[in-house]
């Protein structure tokens, strides 16, 4: 189904077309970097049980909600909560706070992105040196001032470039290559990691969980971790599911989607913890652990500094995908609605990241390191603001829309299409949308800010 304003918009040309390119999405610095990272710092293997729970029964059906809202609409986010309930424009705010997430999350993202993109040639120059890129490495450049702001302008003007030429496809292509090359590389690297002696303790870390440690911080960070990595509760899902071709299942497409994502993370986590415990090291390493042990794993092999730049190129690529989806949302905005031409919009919105990420990346640093908001820095407030608030409470908003305003037989219409499977499955996931997901949403956001007493 096409709407009028609709016309002539891209759509994704295969069904496999559309899986790559939501995985593309998907998979990013929140797999490779975010997850370890908060793993270590929330404890270990409880956390990862809330976090695949959370992917189970919230993640999977917002992603299903926002495919379904996305391709009914065939609109960009704004214009697609504005539409989609007759009469009720005012849940164009879902959008609206979509483009403010994803402002946000790039302002933190990008600085992250800079750091994977320097360490590339600054493992091959270890390499030359006969030396690993170490703990003091990472803390001269994230804790700089020049140098990872211009890497993260860069990594800024690099995406703005591709989406304002509009060459995502292109993207795309040499995404569905390297993709799978970061896959094997990580099996590599896991392989690495679980012969080293003392690795016991890290798969331990990972995967026996201490369910005492689930207090309501933990759980929300868990939920917030699975909006973050499916990218979700902010638009970039339903501005694919725009794209998405009609005869696409939306259900098993978002589980597949889910499952490669999950995957890339567990074997991240494989690569690090591991290493981590074999090195003596500690797991709440924070943002730094990524770029602090990786090199260790790949110093215990030979050539092992021009496989850590590798690693990293991949990891690049991989963030490529995930910056091109954030900046879409307000690109695809600014061209349909605004009229504007895609460079212009390119331009706009690379600025205003570029200029909330300044305030990110200095506060890892000794110019704004000392500027706390609500005990937090710039980087963690806007990371905090968007994957713990703004994506959760926009997930309950589209679950509000798509489980209750919508038509039901509209809303598992959408999911029949192409769908051969017992007709009870995309019934029974409609009503995990409409009361499920958003109940234990507001649960955890509840819990954790102190209203509601669970753990
Ligand atoms: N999912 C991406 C990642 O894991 C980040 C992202 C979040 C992308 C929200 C788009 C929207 O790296």
């Amino acid at each position: 189904m096409r709407s009028p304003q609709g016309q002539g918009r891209d759509i994704f040309a295969t069904g496999i077309g559309a899986f790559t390119a939501t995985v593309g999405s998907a998979i990013g610095l929140g797999n490779i970097w975010k997850f370890p990272y908060l793993t270590g710092s929330n404890g270990g293997a409880a956390f990862v049980l809330a976090y695949l729970a959370c992917v189970a029964l919230v993640g999977l059906p917002i992603m299903v909600a926002e495919h379904a809202i996305g391709r009914r609409t065939r609109l960009n986010a704004v214009q697609a909560y504005g539409s989609i309930i007759p009469g009720k424009r005012a849940w164009s705010v879902i959008g609206w706070a979509g483009l403010l997430s994803a402002v946000l999350i790039m302002a933190f993202y990008t600085d992250v992105a800079g750091w994977v993109f320097a360490y590339v040639p600054k493992s091959i120059a270890a390499f030359a040196r006969g030396s690993v890129l170490g703990p003091a490495d990472f803390g001269a450049l994230a804790g700089g001032t020049w140098e990872p702001i211009l890497w993260q302008a860069g990594v800024i003007a690099l995406t703005a470039a591709i989406v304002a030429a509009g060459v995502s496809k292109g993207i795309e292509r040499v995404t569905k290559v390297l993709m799978p090359l970061l896959f094997v590389l990580l099996v590599v690297c896991d392989v690495r990691a679980l012969t080293l002696p003392g690795a016991g303790a890290g798969v331990a870390y990972l995967f026996t969980p201490d369910l005492t440690k689930l207090t309501g911080p933990v759980l929300l960070s868990a939920l917030g971790l699975a909006f973050f990595k499916l990218s979700l509760g902010m638009g970039t899902m339903t501005t694919y599911g725009s794209y998405l071709p009609a005869a696409t299942r939306i259900a098993p497409n978002a589980a597949r989607v889910a499952l490669a994502d999950t995957a890339v993370s567990i074997l991240a986590g494989l690569a690090i913890f591991p290493t981590v415990f074999a090195f003596g090291g500690a797991p709440a390493g924070g943002p730094g652990l990524l770029f602090n042990t990786i090199p260790l794993v790949f110093s215990k092999m030979p050539l092992g500094g021009l496989f850590t730049a590798l690693f990293f190129v991949l990891t690049a690529v991989a963030t490529i995908g995930a910056m091109v989806s954030l900046m879409e949302v307000p690109v695809a905005w600014l061209s349909e609605k605004a009229k504007m031409s895609r460079p212009r919009a390119g331009a706009l919105t690379g600025a205003a990241m570029l200029a909330l990420g300044l305030l990110a990346t200095l506060s890892q640093g000794p110019v704004l390191g000392g500027v706390k908001i609500l005990g937090k820095n710039f980087f963690d407030l806007f990371d905090y603001a968007s994957s713990n608030l703004l994506l959760p409470l926009g997930g309950i908003a589209i679950a509000i829309v798509a489980g209750w305003l919508l038509a039901r037989k509209d809303f598992v219409g959408e999911l029949d299409k192409g769908y051969r499977g017992p007709r009870a499955f995309n019934a029974a996931l409609a009503g995990i949308v409409k009361f499920l997901a958003p109940v234990l949403i507001a649960v955890i956001l509840l819990n954790s800010l102190g209203i509601l007493r669970l753990a």
